[in-house]
């Protein structure tokens, strides 16, 4: 299959293919190789459109970058990480962390502990500290994490260097909310999860109501009643200003990735 990459095609094997046999050796399998190639030339022509301001990518720093991830992943404490980011999300993730370079991370929503370990280990020596409300489900704990058993607003965590800091929400909580908050506390860089446009929003189990998508739609205005369908459960949400906590006028640009999740870039003023 070929791809179109910055004005000129390329095979989705050609990367593959470069991968030293170290790498390969370390794959415990094969079964990655096709996707991650695709998501490499999908993220190549991601950044080529949307060429955000801050934030760029070339395809021998992208092709480095996913070697590294190549290498890393297969040793991923959970391998099947229902319920939590899995390989297309953890990619994205790693590359936009690799090009952030932020010093001091926050993240809500840590679940078993699988996407704390991958932010470790795309900013082996940044401060992390992880929270979740309840930590009872974790399998796997990072000795250099400081994990909290709380919301992230119990604990008082400034960002006084505003380009190094970053905060991963996983939380399925209000992200118009966690836009304010971060805002807040001097965050500029946030990584959402399950931004999910309004008409998808029956894909999330629990969906974060507003999405950073929602803010976005024009379609949506104060008290329309959004009704979906999951699992045989009914659900409802009446879109308010109220629940927008003025966030959309905190975003300087958002990046929803194309993965199944919609991981999602937002940089904040
Ligand atoms: C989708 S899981 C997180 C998955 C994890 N980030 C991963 O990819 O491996 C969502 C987690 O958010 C947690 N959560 C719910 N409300 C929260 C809150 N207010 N603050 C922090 N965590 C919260 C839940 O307990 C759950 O463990």
């Amino acid at each position: 299959m070929r791809y179109l990459v910055n004005g000129y095609f390329m095979t989705c094997g050609t990367s593959v293919a470069n991968l030293s046999q170290g790498v390969k050796d370390m794959m415990e399998d094969n079964k990655y190789f096709d996707e991650i190639a695709l998501l490499q030339v999908q993220l190549l022509n991601f950044f080529e459109v949307h060429q955000p301001a801050s934030l760029s990518i070339s395809p021998q720093e992208l092709q480095q970058t996913t070697e590294e991830f190549l290498r890393i992943y297969p040793q991923r404490p959970i391998k099947i990480n229902t319920g939590g980011t899995g390989l297309g999300a953890n990619y994205w993730m790693f590359v936009v962390l690799r090009q952030i370079k932020p010093n001091l991370i926050i993240e809500s929503g840590v679940w078993k502990g699988q996407s704390s370990w991958l932010l470790r280990q795309a900013r082996p020596t940044a401060e992390i500290h992880a929270f979740d409300i309840c930590l009872n489900n974790m399998l796997h704990k990072e000795p250099s994490i400081a994990y909290h058993e709380c919301d992230w607003i119990a604990e008082n965590i400034f960002n006084r260097q505003p380009n190094e800091g970053l905060v991963f929400f996983d939380d399925h909580s209000n992200q118009a909310k966690r836009v304010r908050e971060a805002y807040d506390r001097g965050f500029k860089w946030l990584l959402f999860d399950d931004n999910v446009p309004t008409d998808q929003i029956n894909r999330i189990g629990r969906p974060a109501l507003p999405s950073i998508s929602m803010l976005f739609d024009p379609k949506l205005k104060e008290g329309d009643l959004i009704r979906w369908e999951l699992a045989g459960q009914e659900y409802c949400y009446s879109f308010s200003a109220r629940d927008a906590h003025g966030a959309k006028e905190l975003i300087d640009y958002h990046l929803v990735f194309p993965t199944y999740t919609c991981i999602t870039l937002v940089k904040l003023y």
